[in-house]
């Protein structure tokens, strides 16, 4: 009787050790995998993660607005419609989200008669809880083995959305100084560019065709907005050259096209003090080498070039070409893409240009080669 008794004690034991385990690892995977994601790719792992986690068919992570007392959907799987708004004065809702305690209902039906959450049947809810604050909710709900939610599950869920939620609150701080850094940089390029007569708005450009290459290629979040900074700022070294050589109209000297040349140069060591850059040099100073390591400043070739200077140069090239310059009026869009896609290979990056021409015949439909 007593070796029966210690059986079930040990039997319990480990259960409870292999809990434990599943907590903690859970909680090492996500800490470390959160910390390089911007909050839309944060919740969009939350909702991933709590639906293999805890094995439910619809799962959605709600924000909270404080003004209007409302929660809107930031990521959602299942049985949930994308910009579905929950009342934050609902009773259920309230209550969670006051009590910042995960709260489960066998049958919402039941209980619940204001028709916030209705179309489930078993739910969890669990309060996103930041460091001083509750940040929304998580609703997770019908379990994919019709089972009801057990406390194991709840246990889960709260180890995933503790961490989420702190995920959330720094990348919301992340993106704020982000935005307050762009918007310093854009004002200054824009100033830049007033004292040129034909570089207006073509930072703005470039950036933009960026970033839609970056998309078409499959680029992360931080790659994609250090790419960003990164065209912003390409063309920074123009400030160093005179403005009469930039506004020259006639065909300009050995000595003037020396100084041009060298501006990706220029610009990279005007950014080389400040550590905040020092992961967009590299693809500010090689942003006009040339894919078969011809012509360009440094001689780079292929690989060895890095992918954001690979991007910018495609994206460099078609604004400039089809912007008017001093010594020549632009080419039509059509004919500047044909161009750039008989220069894939050689002055360019044949899967950047791959995916410019992707995003481009999405937009246009017009050319077809
Ligand atoms: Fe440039
Ligand atoms: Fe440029």
């Amino acid at each position: 009787m007593e070796s029966h008794n210690i059986l079930n004690d040990l039997r319990a034991t480990v259960k409870e050790l292999g809990n434990v385990y599943e907590e903690i690892s859970l909680l090492y995977k996500l800490s470390e995998r959160f910390s390089t994601l911007n909050v839309k790719e944060i919740c969009e792992n939350l909702v991933d993660e709590a639906v293999a986690t805890v094995g439910v068919k619809t799962a959605s992570v709600l924000f909270f607005n404080e003004g209007l007392r409302t929660l809107y959907t930031r990521a959602c799987k299942g049985d949930w419609e994308k910009d579905r708004v929950i009342d934050g004065e609902v009773e259920i809702i309230s209550n969670a989200l006051e009590y910042g305690k995960p709260v489960a209902f066998c049958n919402l039906g039941a209980v619940e008669h204001e028709n916030c959450l209705s179309g489930l049947g078993s739910v969890l809810l669990c309060p996103l809880l930041g460091k001083g604050k509750t940040i929304g909710l998580m609703v997770l709900a019908d379990k994919s083995s019709e089972e009801e939610f057990y406390s194991n599950d709840i246990k889960l869920l709260m180890v995933i959305t503790r961490q989420a939620a702190m995920a959330i609150e720094n990348a919301f701080l992340y993106e704020e100084i982000e935005d307050l850094l762009l918007g310093t940089i854009k004002s200054f390029v824009k100033a830049l560019e007033t004292t040129t007569q034909w570089t207006a708005g073509h930072t703005e450009r470039v950036t933009m065709y960026t970033q839609h290459i970056a998309a078409e290629m499959g680029l992360d979040g931080k790659q994609t907005e250090r790419l960003k900074i990164c065209s912003l700022l390409h063309d920074i070294g123009k400030i160093a050259i005179p403005r009469d050589i930039l506004n020259k109209k006639g065909k300009l000297e050995e000595d003037e096209w020396i100084e041009i040349r060298n501006h990706p140069l220029v610009g990279a060591k005007i950014l080389s003090g400040l550590k905040a850059f020092d992961d967009i040099l590299d693809g500010i100073r090689y942003h006009h080498e040339h894919w078969d390591g011809t012509r360009g400043l440094f001689g780079l070739k292929g690989d060895d070039i890095p992918l954001m200077s690979r991007i910018l140069a495609v994206a460099d090239a078609f604004d400039a070409m089809t912007s008017d310059r001093p010594y020549r009026p632009r080419k039509n869009r059509n004919e500047t893409l044909k161009e750039i896609l008989e220069l894939s290979g050689k002055q360019f990056d044949p899967s950047v240009v791959e995916a410019f021409y992707r995003w481009f015949n999405r937009q246009h439909q017009a050319f077809l080669p």
